[in-house]
């Protein structure tokens, strides 16, 4: 009742005399898609709206003619050919019925335009394939559909051939119990023929006499396999009386009136019907119109298809309707229909009049696609409403059926779940939304590099969570300690000025250091050997070591590790991982400066060096690992060798393992180097800086010895992995 305001009372007295006429009209949606303004259709007296403020994207398409069709037909809009979904979201009042129409006119095509074939979807089902084979043709797809909720959306997407458009868009609300089936709870009912038999022209019956707008089809309307095989001795038969049709499917009177007779005792059809064979909800509607004398009598079956219990009752109008000019309405709850139906009617031996026929309907039971889980779409829709005006958030329909949203991956149950976040530096501010605790089937959170501030909500339900970033943000208070028990939990980046690391003190005793597949090893390798270098260099000179005094053994740490996390570059595997990754630290491959080197291979075949450092001081400052990845991009190499060492290298082998170091930093696991590739670069490296001696950079001799010790340490002393072990490829999986 939305649209009832200055005329409320008007509206609403009348309301009381006419109940079902306005208050349908008054929520039909009408909308003209790429139609430039807003109009009364003076055939129908409809008000249609243009789909310009209503959908952002593709784009409107004015057509040379109507071809008779009526105005809403001078323009269609047509979307893009890619793999995503263009929707339009129409509300709806949950659980209630409505006939949801989409039209296509293409107009004319031309020999060398492709024909336009694509999906049509409601939600998350598959509606039907359009597929344009005459231009001058309006293609109508017809759903009529109890709401799941308090929208559905009407998506075009998956254009085989041409591209996808669309010519009206339109939503009938239906009286209360029109079209209830014993299914609806799992299908909706897809029209696939709906018929009035003797209509007076070719033009289809709709509103106004219709006050729900079907479109009733004229069955003068010839076309290929639609109403052919008809019986000889057909006749058409219309009456002007009034006809009481206050029966379930309120078919309109008009339809009624008008009947078709079989003179010589059969009426037959033939119809193909579209994406059968199929199960149908079929409907037959029977008035008797013409006056019978007291000895006549009407009385026929169906005789095709037969089923059982309906070809063996006798059809008596008048009797079954009790009376002439009113509505009787068999219908087949579930039937199964192939593609290509003939029915027929034959009338009794003791029967002195043919059959009649005044309207069928036909519709297949399409199977509900469940839509993403609810609780998943209500924390999407909140994230999307932070950035209302920017495309990701106006990729309309289901987040995940028929195609994803480019931000988000989902599962393939039923309903689907949303796996994946990808929201990485979409420029969103405020808090983590706490619902995103119900988003259990998350896997992959990506937050980084947004706005976002406060603290971080309860996420303690999302057990499948491997990898969470949330770095590069404004989060403030601690990382709470359940992050610890994420039994999944494989990478976890929060660099936050804010935001504290007690979870690493307190419960990830161990941090990784190196995950080949993961990020950042040789950033690792590179900084963290050429600044600890010029460190321990220090330190020794001033005669102490400080190293591992503060948390010993107890608090293994990698290189750098608490820190790199600060820098949003650190990656959290839980001990226990680890010691099962490593088996126990069993299998020791090398010994690098700071301590011991191991071998281990995760649960999902990731290889990884383990590297335990009793010594988790710091080096490097912050900004260190952010600078070198934007310095090598720059192609700036000396920015990030440390300058107590600059000079002692050689820039080629600087070279040679930023190049990997670059590449370990990729997004995408398959574009990261293999282990055995990244030892390979270390050797290249190794090797320039060993045979470049005479070559080399020229070292003040002040410098020498100093130089000498740097180029070992460089690039072998971090990670002195015993050579026999690389040259067997312990660490090298097979060639890719
Ligand atoms: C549906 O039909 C019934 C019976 O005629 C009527 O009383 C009721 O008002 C109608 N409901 C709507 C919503 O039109
Ligand atoms: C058409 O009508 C709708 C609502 O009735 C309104 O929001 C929209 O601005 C109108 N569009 C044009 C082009 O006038
Ligand atoms: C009704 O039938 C008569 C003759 O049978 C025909 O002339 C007339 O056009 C028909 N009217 C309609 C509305 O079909
Ligand atoms: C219809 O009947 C068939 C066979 O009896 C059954 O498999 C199906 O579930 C029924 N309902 C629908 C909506 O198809
Ligand atoms: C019906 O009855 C009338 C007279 O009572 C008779 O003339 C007519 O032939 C009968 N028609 C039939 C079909 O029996
Ligand atoms: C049938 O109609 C008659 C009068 O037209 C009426 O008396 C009778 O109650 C009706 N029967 C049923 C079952 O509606
Ligand atoms: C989504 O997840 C599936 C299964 O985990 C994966 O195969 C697919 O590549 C992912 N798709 C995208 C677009 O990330």
């Amino acid at each position: 009742m939305g649209l009832c305001s200055a005329q409320l009372t008007v509206t609403c007295l009348f309301f009381i005399v006419v109940p079902h006429v306005l208050s349908q009209v008054a929520e039909f949606v009408s909308i003209d898609c790429g139609g430039s303004s807003n109009y009364t259709d003076p055939r129908t007296g409809l008000g249609w709206v243009s789909d310009s403020e209503i959908i952002k994207h593709g784009k409107p398409v004015t057509l040379a003619s109507t071809n008779g069709n009526s105005m809403q037909y001078s323009k269609r809009r047509d979307f893009p050919t890619d793999d995503k979904k263009y929707c339009y979201r129409l509300s709806t009042k949950e659980r209630r019925r409505y006939i949801v129409r989409t039209t296509f006119f293409y107009g004319s095509l031309s020999s060398e335009e492709a024909n336009p074939k694509f999906q049509l979807y409601l939600d998350a089902t598959k509606w039907a394939t359009v597929m344009i084979q005459e231009g001058s043709r309006v293609y109508v797809e017809e759903l009529i559909v109890r709401a799941t909720s308090g929208y559905v959306d009407v998506c075009v997407c998956c254009a085989l051939t041409g591209s996808p458009f669309m010519s009206t868009l339109e939503l009938r609300p239906l009286n209360l119990s029109m079209y209830a089936t014993d299914y609806e709870d799992n299908f909706f009912l897809k029209v696939a023929a709906r018929v009035n038999f003797g209509a007076p022209s070719m033009d289809a019956l709709r509103y106004p006499d219709d006050p729900y707008d079907r479109i009733w089809e004229s069955d003068v309307n010839k076309r290929q396999n639609f109403l052919v095989g008809v019986a000889p001795g057909t006749i058409r038969v219309n009456t002007s009386k009034t006809i009481n049709t206050l029966t379930r499917e309120y078919p309109p009177m008009k339809v009624m009136q008008t009947a078709v007779v079989g003179t010589q005792g059969l009426i037959s059809y033939r119809l193909n019907l579209e994406d059968f064979p199929a199960n149908a909800r079929a409907y037959a509607y029977f008035a008797e119109i013409q006056d019978l004398g007291a000895n006549e009598t009407r009385k026929f079956k169906l005789v095709q298809p037969y089923f059982p219990d309906y070809s063996n009752a006798v059809v008596n109008i008048a009797e079954n309707a009790n009376g002439s000019y009113t509505l009787y309405e068999p219908s087949y709850m579930n039937v199964t229909f192939d593609f290509v139906l003939s029915f027929s009617f034959g009338k009794t031996k003791d029967s002195t009049r043919g059959p009649l026929l005044n309207a069928i309907e036909i519709s297949k039971y399409l199977q509900i696609s469940r839509k993403t889980d609810r609780n998943d779409v209500s924390v999407l829709d909140a994230i999307r409403s932070l950035s209302p005006d920017s495309d990701w958030a106006n990729e309309g329909g289901d987040p995940c059926i028929p195609v994803l949203w480019s931000w988000v991956n989902c599962s393939s149950t039923s309903p689907p779940r949303v796996t994946k976040l990808a929201l990485s530096s979409k420029n969103l501010r405020g808090e983590i939304l706490p619902g995103i605790n119900y988003m259990e089937a998350l896997t992959e959170l990506w937050l980084d590099g947004n706005g976002l501030t406060g603290v971080l909500p309860d996420m303690s339900k999302l057990v499948n969570l491997k990898i969470m970033h949330l770095e590069n943000n404004q989060l403030s208070g601690s990382l709470p300690p359940y992050l610890a028990h994420l039994p999944n939990l494989q990478e976890l980046y929060s660099n936050n000025p804010e935001l504290q690391n007690e979870v690493q003190q307190k419960h990830f005793r161990l941090i990784l250091g190196i995950s080949i597949a993961a990020v950042a090893i040789l950033l690792l390798l590179l900084g963290g050997s050429l600044v600890l270098l010029c460190a321990r260099r220090k330190t020794k000179s001033a005669g102490d070591t400080t190293g591992t005094k503060k948390k010993g053994l107890s608090a293994y740490a990698a290189v750098r590790g608490g820190h790199l996390l600060d820098e949003g570059v650190a990656y959290f595997i839980s001990l226990h991982v680890l010691e099962e990754a490593t088996e126990n630290f069993s299998k020791r491959v090398g010994k690098g400066s700071f301590g011991s080197v191991y071998y281990g291979r995760m649960k999902d075949g990731k290889e990884i060096a383990v590297k335990i450092t009793a010594d988790p001081s710091s080096y490097l400052n912050r900004q260190f690992v952010t600078e070198a990845r934007s310095l090598i991009r720059k192609g700036d190499v000396y920015g990030i060798i440390d300058p107590c060492i600059l000079g002692n290298v050689k820039i080629e082998s600087i070279w040679r393992v930023a190049e990997v170091a670059n590449q370990c930093v990729e997004q995408r696991g398959h574009a990261r180097p293999r282990m055995q590739e990244v030892i390979v670069a270390i050797q290249d490296a190794v090797r320039i800086e060993r045979g470049g001696n005479e070559n080399g950079l020229k070292s003040s001799s002040s410098s020498g010895s100093k130089a000498q010790s740097s180029r070992k340490t460089l690039l072998t002393s971090f990670l002195e992995i015993e050579s026999p072990d690389i040259s067997r490829n312990s660490l090298a999986p097979a060639a890719r």
